[in-house]
């Protein structure tokens, strides 16, 4: 979900609506916003997308305070009335919230027996709560900070008192959330690139903050009342890199920047001499390292894969790779001198925060590789690693995928290097050869349009397979597909296929087989004929220098250990392809957010 809320001079209703449309990528089943004046508090709420809240506000109402929220469901079906904003029931508090209350329950039993609740949502138990301790004599501000005293689970919060509509109450608690000043306005956000229209002056808030913000002041606060002073930090993000531009979408637009990305990440590590580096601390922490622990969620999960396999080979560090929301819980045997590495594109995901804070609690060091600076997981681990892919605004994950996989080969790298290991090849000259081959195959997207024409638009099912580096790259072609044209899609080992699922393959079932590994380039064609023999419809991509008749695109060749950042380069292609073909929704596909601040 993604929170909004302006306080100043201004007509606080556009900027909350434009804010809320850089938001949405964070969720957008539904959408309101509440208004405050002197003649109370008005609220539209929609489901749907910003664009129908947007056709249904009153464009009449003036106000100069205001809040709002676009939302990606927890509890509670998406509909108008588990939108927010929610108030309380006498009207007087109005409430956004991102995060999950996990004892709503317990506290709404307890001290609510007796309110109706108007919403399934675990958020109105939080405004219920405020007013009744308003009515038990509390100010709002105790009010307030005694509520958020009672909850247990992440919040981000913006709060309204119509009896107040020059203060806007605000809280966070695992959520991100950001406060922004400009002159005679402040505003808070879930995000700085949503209010970088107004402000580039932005301040950060930690767990268990409260502020008390108007026009002209912020009072950031303990839950209990202590009061704390934090300077602000200037946003260095460019509008332009926000912006779709001349395409038709920006995942279209992400998978062309691919080759700049590698290009940049190759410069952004590179020494006064131009030889690959990393920071000294980081280069430290994995010499002392005895294992690294890769923690990830979805896109970022199989760059980690890739990544085990590149320190492994390259640099001799044992690594693991675990998926997020499982590690918290089921935590391995953990080695001597373990080091963390959290990889996440956005550096918000919930799940992959609760394992840092549970890593750090037990002293381990960590470091988080993200695409965004300042953000929680990157604040909170002990070093980091920058993408430098430029913000990454469709919810299918494309450009920070590469350069995940692109920064993860110069650790490699750079740490087998420290090492004093002989590396026998050049990684600089290596992703330069790769970005170009990642240029001309976005220049054969007519190729790609046609495949996805081929194989993808009437089947029911798909299957993704290869082996070592390819078997990588197929699960996350498969998620590509998955996300974007709801294709139930698979990606498999390449040997793994026939115990069991090859049941699934029927006649003309689609399946894609990638053929970049020369060690294992006769196998996976053999499971190919497996397939084949059954029914299926083969799509083989192979690389320069091992590919046969009949296959269906060749790759241009790239270092062994790379050919994961180019044989990708199709597979997104196809899936974009596919979903266009299908009349899905590319950038914002159903049931998704691209950040998932809930665990
Ligand atoms: C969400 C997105 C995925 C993404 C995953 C991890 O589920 O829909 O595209 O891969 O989160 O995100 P992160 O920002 O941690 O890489």
């Amino acid at each position: 979900c993604g929170i909004v809320g302006y306080i100043g001079e201004l007509d606080a209703k556009e900027i909350l609506l434009k804010g809320l449309e850089k938001l949405e990528y964070r969720g957008y089943d539904s959408a309101g916003i509440a208004l405050c004046n002197e003649e109370g508090i008005s609220i539209v709420k929609e489901k749907g997308r910003i664009a129908d809240l947007r056709a249904a506000v009153d464009v009449t109402v003036c106000a100069s305070t205001g809040i709002g929220h676009t939302r990606w469901a927890t509890h509670g079906v998406p509909n108008r009335t588990n939108a927010h904003p929610h108030q309380s029931a006498s009207g007087r508090f109005t409430l956004v919230h991102n995060g999950v209350i996990e004892n709503y329950h317990l506290v709404q039993k307890e001290y609510l027996p007796a309110v109706s609740m108007n919403s399934d949502t675990d958020t109105e138990v939080i405004v219920q709560l405020v007013e009744k301790f308003v009515i038990d004599g509390m100010t709002t501000e105790a009010a307030f900070r005694h509520t958020l005293s009672l909850l247990h689970g992440s919040y981000a919060i913006a709060m309204l008192d119509a009896n107040e509509a020059d203060t806007i109450f605000v809280a966070k608690n695992k959520s991100p959330l950001l406060l922004g000043m400009g002159e005679h306005f402040n505003v808070v956000v879930s995000d700085a690139m949503a209010m970088r229209q107004v402000t580039d002056q932005f301040v950060e808030l930690h767990d268990q903050e409260v502020v008390v913000i108007r026009k002209e002041s912020m009072e950031i606060m303990t839950l209990d009342g202590v009061k704390i002073e934090r300077a602000p930090f200037t946003s260095v993000i460019d509008m332009n890199d926000i912006e779709k531009g001349t395409y038709p979408h920006y995942m279209l637009k992400e998978m062309y920047e691919q080759p700049g990305v590698v290009r940049k990440i190759s410069q952004a590590y590179e020494d006064q001499k131009g030889e690959l580096t990393l920071d000294v601390a980081i280069c430290k922490a994995l010499n002392e390292a005895d294992r690294l622990y890769i923690i990830a969620a979805g896109t970022s999960y199989h760059a980690g894969l890739i990544g085990k396999q590149y320190i492994e080979k390259i640099a001799g560090i044992p690594v693991e790779v675990h998926i997020s929301s499982e590690f918290g819980y089921n935590m391995p045997l953990l080695s001597e001198k373990p080091l963390f590495l959290f990889i996440t594109q956005s550096g918000e995901t919930a799940d992959s925060r609760q394992v840092l804070v549970k890593v750090k609690a037990l002293g381990h060091p960590t470091i988080t590789l993200t695409n965004v600076a300042g953000s929680t997981l990157s604040r909170e681990a002990d070093y980091t690693l920058l993408l430098h892919a430029g913000p990454e605004i469709a919810v299918a994950s494309t450009k920070a995928y590469t350069a995940q996989v692109a920064v993860l080969a110069i650790v490699a790298y750079v740490a087998a290097k420290e090492q004093g290991k002989t590396v026998d090849f050049d990684l600089k000259n290596e992703l330069a050869i790769a970005a170009n081959a990642i240029q001309t195959i976005m220049d054969s997207k007519e190729e790609m349009e046609q495949i996805a024409h081929e194989f993808l638009e009437v089947t029911r099912n798909a299957f993704f397979i290869g082996r070592n580096l390819d078997f990588y790259v197929s699960l996350e072609g498969a998620l590509k597909v998955k996300e974007i044209s709801y294709i139930q899609a698979e990606g498999f080992a390449g040997g793994e296929l026939k115990h069991g699922t090859i049941a699934l393959i029927e006649e003309g079932t689609p399946v894609f087989a990638l053929a970049t590994q020369q060690a294992v380039s006769l196998n996976i064609r053999g499971n190919v004929k497996e397939v084949v023999a059954r029914g299926a419809n083969p799509c083989i991509i192979s690389m320069e220098g091992l590919a046969e008749v009949g296959d269906r695109f060749v790759l241009p060749k790239v270092h062994a250990l790379l050919t994961p950042l180019v044989a990708v380069i199709p597979l997104q292609l196809i899936s974009y392809y596919a979903a266009l073909h299908r009349d899905c929704d590319v950038d914002k596909p159903r049931n998704l957010a691209k950040s998932v601040t809930v665990e």
